[in-house]
């Protein structure tokens, strides 16, 4: 007699959200001009802000993160010899292993430290420090902390790049690089230019501005698109949703932003729910946006797609893993390929993958 699990096992392996293939990134590859200066320009730098990013730069990053996608083996391996320094200092599913895919697709080494407990931060030794010594041993840092000022505090003794890869409740700038490169997959012309006004997208956003980094930080992106955006719609009931000054700087970006406590009666109405409960509270993260939750049931346009920088609590329910209104998974699937565009063009080595001369 075959047992289910017998069963489960024999099933062949298919991609739970059904956007897993080649057919939208290679779309956005031809829907996207190439133009190499933008990402030239990166070359050597920090990335510690999503408000280092401009328009005309990330749409680079998206064309060239869809290149990587749509290539199943790169015919070369631009870091090769190249050393990554992975330092998590708080835990991490995604955006560790997911760099770490990247700079490995990329031919490079890694070194990775996965708990501060085995370095010598557990002896008080400082950031400033640890930067100096991070110069000897790697090309590229990519540095996650719980703390909002860790990034800084090594910035000034560093002479390789570092990467923001969550500091605290501050930013995450490369989630929201991934979050963004989904949509661009998703609705490859809000893009492109000009955005007839019935194709503007409302976009709602399920989380606290000034609480969680991968919110924080996809707004700040989101104002390098204003044109593709009818409303952001804020979702929260928290008291307070903004920290002094980030509401009118998105506004002044172009954003046109509106505030609700309830859920269901925006559902109907958004073409992109993205939707977040954890923040860093003190020293601890905590779940916040309870009574906020998506299920299968929930009233959701048809066409809209959910988008979560996961992990997952309870605010979305396993029941729309099935459903087409699942793009989070392959939210987290793209993060791989934006890494690995944003990595060869911090590590001069664009022009090994893109038609464009030595530098
Ligand atoms: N999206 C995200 O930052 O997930 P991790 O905490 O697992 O890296």
């Amino acid at each position: 007699m075959v047992t289910s699990q017998q069963k489960q096992l024999r099933r062949p392996l298919q991609p739970k959200d059904g956007t897993a293939g080649i057919e939208r990134p290679k779309g956005l590859v031809d829907a996207l001009p190439e133009n190499p200066e933008p990402l030239l320009a990166l070359a050597a730098g920090h990335v510690v802000s999503a408000r280092q990013f401009d328009r005309d730069t990330l749409i680079q990053l998206f064309r060239l993160a869809a290149q990587f996608e749509s290539t199943p083996a790169l015919m070369h391996l631009p870091l090769t010899g190249k050393i990554l320094i992975s330092a998590f200092y708080e835990p991490s599913t995604r955006t560790r292993l997911s760099f770490e895919s990247a700079w490995h697709r990329l031919g490079g080494a890694i070194m990775s430290i996965t708990d501060a407990k085995s370095t010598g931060m557990a002896k008080g030794e400082s950031l400033a420090d640890i930067a100096e010594m991070f110069n000897n041993y790697g090309d590229v840092i990519v540095l996650r902390s719980s703390e909002g000022h860790a990034v800084y505090d090594m910035l000034d003794g560093l002479r390789i790049p570092i990467v923001n890869a969550g500091n605290g409740i501050d930013e995450h700038p490369t989630q929201a690089m991934a979050d963004l490169y989904t949509l661009a997959k998703w609705r490859p012309e809000l893009f492109q230019g000009e955005v007839a006004p019935e194709q503007r997208i409302r976009i709602g956003i399920i989380g606290v501005p000034s609480r969680m980094r991968t919110v924080r930080s996809l707004l700040l992106l989101l104002g390098c698109f204003p044109e593709a955006i009818r409303e952001v719609v804020l979702i929260s009931n928290e008291k307070e949703n903004f920290d002094a000054g980030q509401r009118e700087e998105l506004e002044r970006a172009g954003l046109s932003l509106r505030v609700a406590t309830q859920l269901d009666p925006e559902l109907p109405d958004l073409d992109v729910v993205y939707i977040n409960a954890i923040a860093w509270v003190g020293d601890s993260f905590e779940s916040l946006g309870a009574g906020l939750h998506l299920t299968r049931n929930s009233p959701l346009k048809e066409g809209a797609v959910i988008l979560h920088p996961l992990a997952r609590g309870g605010e979305l329910a396993t029941d729309l893993d099935d459903t087409p209104h699942n793009w989070y998974f392959a939210q987290a699937r793209g993060a791989v390929f934006i890494r690995m565009a944003l990595l060869t063009s911090i590590v001069r080595r664009i022009s090994a993958v893109m038609d464009t001369p030595e530098q």
